[in-house]
Order: structure tokens, then C-alpha cells, then sequence
């Protein structure tokens, strides 16, 4: 292993890459610490690959630096870093057996056989193939040849491993499985991974840390929790699970809906003032009869079920507020043994505490 150097593994600062006069990129500052785990998550189109491919130096920005445990390798080509990329596709070597694909990058740097030999053997260890060694990879399951690459990405110990999107090739129960494979991987080898992906579960499931990248700019950088229970832009927190959304009239301490009915701010929010978005998940509702007493901590409001839809784990309510908006309610079965009908009339409630407001801009920034 290489010495121990005090401060982060990879740092953007500043860096901004523009495209056909279009900037995909656009001053991205991030640090990363040694072992973390980062889900970068965004739509398609928002910059992921980009940004990762500014890591590994297959791109170069048009502004801003990459630094590499404290150097600044900018201007350096790709074999220059000590960095590997695991992309969606394992663009593995068919003709050659697992064990020489693991090797592959080794040899090409004249490493001792002996020491390959124990490298190969290790890596495919942790990734659970040792016995797979002789085979094709052609005659490896999907999630399988995965793990092969991910072997060969880290049998030289990168400083940072960057992966793209590596598991969106593969079906959901595979998937979900390679997820937990990949954690667990993480934690044994305890490289520093830059996880790339556009689907917000897995980000969730995955990192400690989530980046939220919108139109090439971050969004949001905390934990999943943070993220998720207190996204700083209705982007984010419509991106990271569902949302309802009221549209109402701030005042007092209190946002007005159409229809006179009264939402309480939370602390934070006292201040606001005009129109805003209040927002708040469907799994943190609950429906009680229309008569039953809002409790202080709370926010109630009327509404009529206009479907109610059993999921197995979950139940899904949909209802219509009385002044016509739409809100949904998720609660585990458990809960709704005694749900109302369809066209009954109920009292949604949810904590003033989960409540999120934002301004009503169409600019969407707060
Ligand atoms: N080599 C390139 N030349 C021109 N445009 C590019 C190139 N690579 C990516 N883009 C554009 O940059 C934007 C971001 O792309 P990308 O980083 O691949 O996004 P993501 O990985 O989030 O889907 C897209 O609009 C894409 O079309
Ligand atoms: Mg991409």
C-alpha cells in the first residue's frame, strides 16, 4: 500500500467542462474523503459521466483542478492516475480466462508473477470467484462478469475506484443483490469509491454520502437521511422518493390553502411570507377519522379517498383535498386494516416536524 497521506483521496474544485459551447459541467467543488462511499445521483443528462470521467482523465476541464490525494493531476492522462474506472458494460477479454483478466493490468506494469499470482488470487477472493479462476468470462452470469471487473479494478489498490453506473445491466433481483455485494466489498477492501447512478434507491442503499447533480451543477451534497428528510430544493426532494405537493399562502407562522385550510410551519420556516410549496411525503401520513382531534405536533387536513390500492407490503391511498389538490398516503398493511372506502372522508395527518416548505418560485431555488 501506498504511504498514508493526512487529507481527502479526491477533490473538484471548481471545475466546470464545457461541450459544443455548453457547459455540462459547471463549477463542480466536491471532496471525498479516504473510504467513503459517494453516490453520485442524478437524471440522465445531468453530467454524471462527466464528472467522473474528469476523475479518470479521460475528459480534461475547461476550467478548475482535480486533485488526487493533495497533487494536482489536472493535465495528467488516464495511466498517469492512480484511479480505475468500472463502467456499466464489463468490457471484459473473452478470450482470456478469468484470471488473466483480473492480471491484465498488472502485467502490463512488469509486476513480479509471484506477487500477481497472490494479487489475482486475493482480489477474486473478495469478490467471491475464486473458483471461477479457469473459466471464460463468456460462460459468467451478468452479475458474475460485474465482479470480475471489479476485481480487476481493484487488484491494484487505486486510490479511488470510479464506477458508472455498473449495475444498470442488470435485472432488479440481481441488482439489489450486487448492491449489498458492492457495500460489503467497500468495506473490506476500504478504497475510496466514486459510485455513479441515476437511480436514487440505490443511491440511498449504497452510500454515506449522496451528490445530487442537476444540469451539471450540485444540487445537494449530504447524507441519504439528509437528503432525504431535508432536501434543500424541490429538485431534490422530488428526485429522492415521492412528495406531495400543496400550493398555499404563507403567514404567521402558518401556510393558507386555497380553501382556508391551515398547514404549520415548521421552526425554520416561521419567517415565510407569500406564496410557497409545502411539501411532505406520502409515507409520513396517516389518515384518522374526520372528526379526530389534531394533535399540537401535527398538520391535518380533509381530504375524500379516491383509491385505495393494496400492495402487498404497502398500502397506497390516493385522495383529493377539498380544495381539489391531490395528496397520496403510503402506510405498511398493518396500519390500514380499518381504511376508510373509496369516497369516504378522512383526516390526513403528518408532523409539522416533516413538513418541508419552499418558495414558490418557478426558479425553483430557495
Ligand atoms: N463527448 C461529448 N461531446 C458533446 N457532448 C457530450 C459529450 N459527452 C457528454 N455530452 C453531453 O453532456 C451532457 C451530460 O452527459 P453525461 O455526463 O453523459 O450525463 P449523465 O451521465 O448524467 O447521463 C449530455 O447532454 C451529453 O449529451
Ligand atoms: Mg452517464
Amino acid at each position: 500500500m501506498t504511504a498514508s497521506i493526512d487529507g481527502p483521496d479526491l477533490e473538484f474544485s471548481g471545475v466546470t467542462k464545457i461541450f459544443s459551447g455548453r457547459a455540462v459541467v459547471r463549477r463542480v467543488s466536491l471532496t471525498v474523503q479516504p473510504g467513503e462511499f459517494i453516490a453520485v445521483l442524478g437524471p440522465s443528462g445531468s453530467g454524471k459521466s462527466t464528472l467522473l470521467k474528469i476523475a479518470a482523465g479521460f475528459e480534461f476541464p475547461d476550467e478548475g483542478c482535480i486533485l488526487l490525494r493533495g497533487k494536482d493531476v489536472t493535465t495528467e492522462p488516464p495511466y498517469r492516475r492512480n484511479v480505475n474506472t468500472v463502467f456499466q458494460s464489463y468490457a471484459l477479454f473473452p478470450h482470456m480466462s478469468v484470471a488473466d483478466n483480473v492480471a491484465y493490468g498488472l502485467r502490463r506494469k512488469k509486476v513480479p508473477q509471484t506477487e500477481i499470482a497472490h494479487k489475482v488470487k486475493e482480489a477474486l477472493a473478495l469478490v467471491g470467484l475464486h473458483r471461477f479462476w479457469d473459466n471464460s468470462p463468456t460462460t459468467l452470469s451478468g452479475g458474475e462478469q460485474q465482479r470480475v471487473a471489479l476485481a480487476r479494478a481493484l487488484v491494484n489498490r487505486p486510490a479511488v475506484l470510479l464506477l458508472d453506473e455498473p449495475l444498470s445491466a442488470l435485472d432488479l433481483k440481481i441488482r439489489r443483490r450486487m448492491q449489498i455485494e458492492l457495500k460489503r466489498i467497500h468495506q473490506e477492501v476500504g478504497t475510496t469509491f466514486l459510485f455513479v447512478t441515476h437511480d436514487q434507491e440505490e443511491a440511498l442503499v449504497m452510500a454515506d454520502r449522496i451528490v445530487v447533480m442537476r444540469e451539471g451543477a450540485l444540487e445537494q451534497v449530504g447524507t441519504a437521511r439528509e437528503i432525504y428528510d431535508a432536501p434543500v430544493t424541490p429538485f431534490v426532494a422530488d428526485f429522492v422518493g415521492e412528495l406531495n405537493w400543496l400550493d398555499a399562502n404563507a403567514s404567521s407562522g402558518a401556510a393558507i390553502l386555497s380553501d382556508g385550510a391551515q398547514i404549520k410551519l415548521p421552526e425554520a420556516s416561521q419567517h415565510r411570507r407569500g406564496p410557497v410549496r409545502i411539501g411532505f411525503r406520502p409515507e409520513k401520513m396517516r389518515l384518522a377519522p374526520i372528526d379526530a382531534v389534531i394533535g399540537p405536533q401535527d398538520n391535518g387536513v380533509r381530504a375524500t379517498i379516491t383509491s385505495v390500492t393494496f400492495q402487498g407490503p404497502i398500502t397506497t391511498v390516493d385522495l383529493r383535498l377539498t380544495d381539489g389538490m391531490i395528496v397520496r398516503c403510503q402506510s405498511s398493511a398493518t396500519d390500514t386494516i380499518e381504511l376508510p372506502e373509496k369516497g369516504g372522508t378522512v383526516l390526513c395527518l403528518w408532523q409539522i416536524g416533516s413538513t418541508l416548505v419552499f418558495d414558490a418560485s418557478p426558479t425553483e431555488q430557495t
